[in-house]
């Protein structure tokens, strides 16, 4: 009889609970697929006296660090946070266990130390639910894409504030309320000011980054805004531009090919880009390689189920390398560019201003412009009262460009109020 390969949980929650039902469910497929039995050992919990559905009694335990040491063949760490779950990979990889984790937060911050340890000992570190949820994401980068040029990787990888965003721009919705609406969906993170300050989305685009360039990026390294500013009135006004916004991940090699810029910040998309229609918690992504040319990569991108399905392709993949006696990839940060600050990206802005309607005024804000070479490609006036709302969206210019004129304009008498500033992506040949 096949040996079965043995494969213990840690965590049993939103994604680990549904991970233990599919394993169980799915025992035959699974078996016949991967060419023998995935038995699961154990799945470990903070509270094990608590019912979880379709994971069986016996599987719970309280002690994760003893199921990550018995040397099962595959832990899947589905506990997320930095400590305990880096402390136990690095323990079950010691006792010969492959790792199948979602766990984008350590990843982004201290994936060297993981990666090394997996050599180190020899086993695979397996990480496609980390972004994107369900949509296939890491691998075609790790392994279709790994002959081509990747210059650039553009989407919404953070299901959360895709959902709040739609709700609000759909219905009108309250923050609040829809925020509470993700949490009970399974898509939130335990704490979910890793969702709506752009954290979680940052953690990702530090891992597609460093798969797509070849280059160690961790979360520190990426510029991070995420939607707690953005207001009704924002996204109205986007509305009324034919934009809607969008949390954004970004990131792209410099035009001289030496550095690459990671970034997550809310933007407006024009309305007929692919990105605007990606709703509730729904994920998209564009890959840009110079041979491929562009690819849309869309799916679920958040809740218990969508991520198991990542997860279990992850864990048959082991399992076949497993009984093949080999391995999958490995980290590749070869390229080693160099990052840079966001100053430096090409980007287009759109700034909603209050200003005082008298002569010269639209010249006066002009030359804001101007005086740090920025160019307008957009101005539309409205007047109320003594006082004209101005709103302007611009050419490309560097950030750091348009950064320096939003601080001129705060600057100018003429300038009563800067209502609103926002980057715009997907815009095509301005
Ligand atoms: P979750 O629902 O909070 O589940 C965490 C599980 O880990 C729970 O079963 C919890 O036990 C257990 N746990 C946490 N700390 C523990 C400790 N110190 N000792 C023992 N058990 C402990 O989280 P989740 O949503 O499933 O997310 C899990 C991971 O997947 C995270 O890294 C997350 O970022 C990632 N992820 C989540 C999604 C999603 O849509 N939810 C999507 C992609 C990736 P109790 O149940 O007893 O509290
Ligand atoms: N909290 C994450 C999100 C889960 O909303 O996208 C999926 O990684």
């Amino acid at each position: 009889m096949t040996v079965p390969i043995t494969v213990a949980l840690l965590g049993g929650g939103t994604v680990g609970s549904q991970v233990a039902r599919l394993l169980l469910e799915q025992q035959a497929d699974l078996a016949a697929r991967v060419g023998a039995p995935l038995e699961l050992v154990g799945v470990a919990v903070r509270d094990a006296s608590r019912p979880r559905e379709g994971v069986p009694a016996t599987l719970l335990t309280d002690d994760p660090g003893a199921l990550a040491a018995r040397g099962s063949d595959i832990v899947v760490e589905l506990m997320g946070g930095i400590e305990p779950a880096r402390s136990l990979i690095l323990q079950a990889m010691a006792a010969g266990s492959s790792i199948v984790t979602a766990n984008k937060a350590l990843l982004a911050v201290d994936g060297a130390t993981l990666h090394q340890a997996a050599a180190e000992h020899g086993v695979d570190l397996y990480f496609e639910a980390s972004v994107a949820g369900a949509i296939p994401l890491l691998r075609p980068l790790r392994e279709s894409l790994a002959g081509d040029h990747v210059t650039r990787v553009l989407g919404i990888v953070n299901g959360t504030t895709n959902f709040i965003l739609s709700k609000m721009e759909e219905e009108g919705a309250d923050y609040a309320d829809v925020l509470a609406q993700a949490q009970a969906l399974g898509y939130a993170e335990a704490d979910p000011t890793a969702d709506v300050a752009g954290l979680d989305a940052a953690a990702k685009a530090a891992i597609l980054a460093e798969l797509a360039f070849h280059t160690r990026v961790t979360s520190e390294d990426v510029f991070c805004e995420g939607i707690t500013e953005v207001t009704s009135e924002d996204i109205q006004a986007a509305r009324d531009m034919g934009f809607v916004i969008k949390l954004l991940a970004v990131a792209e090699r410099t035009s001289d090919g030496t550095g690459v810029i990671v970034r997550v910040h809310p933007a407006m998309v024009p309305r007929e880009h692919p990105l605007a229609s990606v709703r509730d918690a729904f994920n998209a992504v564009f890959i840009e390689a110079q041979s491929a040319g562009e690819m849309m990569f869309y799916g679920r991108g958040a809740g218990g189920a969508p991520t198991a399905s990542a997860v279990l392709g992850d864990v048959v993949a082991v399992a076949r390398n497993h009984l093949a006696g080999g391995r999958g990839p490995r980290a590749s940060t070869y390229a080693d560019l160099t990052v840079r600050g966001i100053e430096e990206a090409q980007t287009r802005y759109y700034v909603n201003l209050d200003v005082t309607d008298r002569p010269g005024v639209l010249a006066t804000v002009a030359q804001a412009f101007s005086d740090n070479g920025v160019s307008i490609q957009v101005v539309r006036q409205d007047g109320h009262g003594d006082d004209a709302g101005l709103v302007v969206r611009t050419h490309l210019a560097s950030d750091g460009a348009l950064r320096r004129t939003v601080d001129g304009l705060r600057g100018l008498d003429v300038v009563k109020r800067v209502v609103g500033v926002m980057r715009v992506e997907g815009e095509a040949g301005a």
